[in-house]
């Protein structure tokens, strides 16, 4: 016998997980857009004193970090809604809002879950291709906003180019989508962001009702392994829809514990971030001198094409082989390209060794 599956698992693409997992021996990954540095004590305290009572269901409305946050960014609790990771809220608001005949729009490459949104719900997606820059094109965005559009996504900065649009265009952009379409700015990078004040689009938020800031503990803050994501709303519209389509206990207590000890460290969030302004300094000369130009980065990342000479397959593989671990374009809408998270110096340091030998030989 075998089973029968909806058509809705019949669509969905599956997530282009990265490798090295398994791997016994240590790597350098910068597959995942993951912080090379790890939680601060206090964070790793406080998880570890949360798991004392998980005999106990965790706070299904996460109340302590909901006010955390609201204290944090001045948007009242009600309009905050809580995830396992912020993928958590994006696949929730899709089935919230989509639904065979409805439209979304995103841009294309972005965030590789995107897709699934439309895949599982039987949606139409329109993907709006980069421009030259492999920045978002929001004025073709916009003329492909109909009647039948319920959700527009804005990846700032983008995942997997990097690059991020000035706070200016993102308010016009927001202002000319009409209330009724849902538009999410996922922000999930937003901090390493240094065109703007990574909170200029707070204010947005009570001008528009319709507006989805979604962002994450999982990159500037080194939580990703306990999975929670956070959205700021300009209504209470979408974190009630998204309730009502969620299990009760999307967010676990370990992670809503060490969520709310985060917070309390901005002074370590700018650390890290202008650490990764250093990286990006280090990555991009170090590119430079391989001939490579890579993307304007606005991230904990780099994106660049390997040129005539870089066969992805080939660099990719030449890189694992030497325990370094990169994202190869073609898992991510893009041959020919490669992805690379910012590591430590010395790992930094590591990858353009190998991929400098690599380029020689090739
Ligand atoms: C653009 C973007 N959004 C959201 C996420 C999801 O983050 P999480 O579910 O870990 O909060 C990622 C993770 O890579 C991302 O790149």
């Amino acid at each position: 016998m075998t089973l029968e599956f909806s058509a809705a698992v019949r669509r969905i693409p599956s997530y282009p997980a990265a490798a090295g997992y398994a791997l016994a021996e240590p790597v350098v990954l910068l597959a995942s857009n993951e912080s090379p540095y790890p939680p601060i004590p206090e964070v790793v305290a406080a998880a570890s004193a949360a798991l004392a009572t998980v005999n106990r269901y965790p706070d299904p409305a996460s109340t302590r970090l909901r006010a955390a946050l609201s204290d944090r960014y001045g948007v009242p609790a009600e309009r905050i809604a809580v995830g396992n990771g912020s993928c958590d809220i994006l696949l929730a608001a899709g089935e919230a809002l989509l639904e065979p005949d409805a439209e979304l729009v995103y841009a294309w490459p972005s965030f590789s879950i995107y897709p699934q949104l439309e895949a599982a719900s039987g949606a139409r997606a329109i993907r709006v291709p980069l421009d030259a820059a492999e920045c978002h094109d929001l004025d073709a965005m916009a003329a492909e906003i109909t009647v039948a559009t319920r959700l527009v996504i804005v990846c700032n900065p983008n995942n997997p180019t990097s690059t991020a649009l000035p706070f200016a265009r993102i308010a016009e952009f927001v202002a000319a989508v009409p209330a009724h379409v849902c538009v999410i700015v996922d922000e999930a990078y937003c901090e390493f962001n240094l065109l703007d004040d990574p909170d200029a689009t707070l204010d947005l938020l009570e001008r528009h009702s319709n507006l989805v800031l979604l962002r994450t503990f999982s990159k500037v803050h080194g939580l990703c392994g306990l999975r929670v994501g956070y959205a700021l709303c300009g209504s209470r519209e979408l974190p009630d829809a998204v309730a009502q389509v969620r299990q009760p206990f999307f967010c676990n207590a370990v992670a809503q514990a060490a969520a709310v000890e985060a917070l309390r460290h901005q002074d370590e969030v700018a650390r890290r971030v202008e650490r990764a302004a250093v990286a990006r300094v280090q990555l991009e000369d170090g590119l430079r001198e391989l001939g490579i130009v890579p993307a304007a980065s606005q991230a904990n990342f780099c994106w660049f094409d390997l040129g005539a000479g870089g066969d992805e397959e080939r660099i990719v593989g030449g890189l694992a082989q030497a325990g370094v671990l990169v994202r190869a374009g073609s898992a991510l809408g893009k041959p020919g390209a490669l992805r690379v998270t910012y590591g430590t110096t010395a790992e930094n340091d590591r990858f353009l060794e190998v991929l400098a030998v690599l380029l020689a030989a090739g």
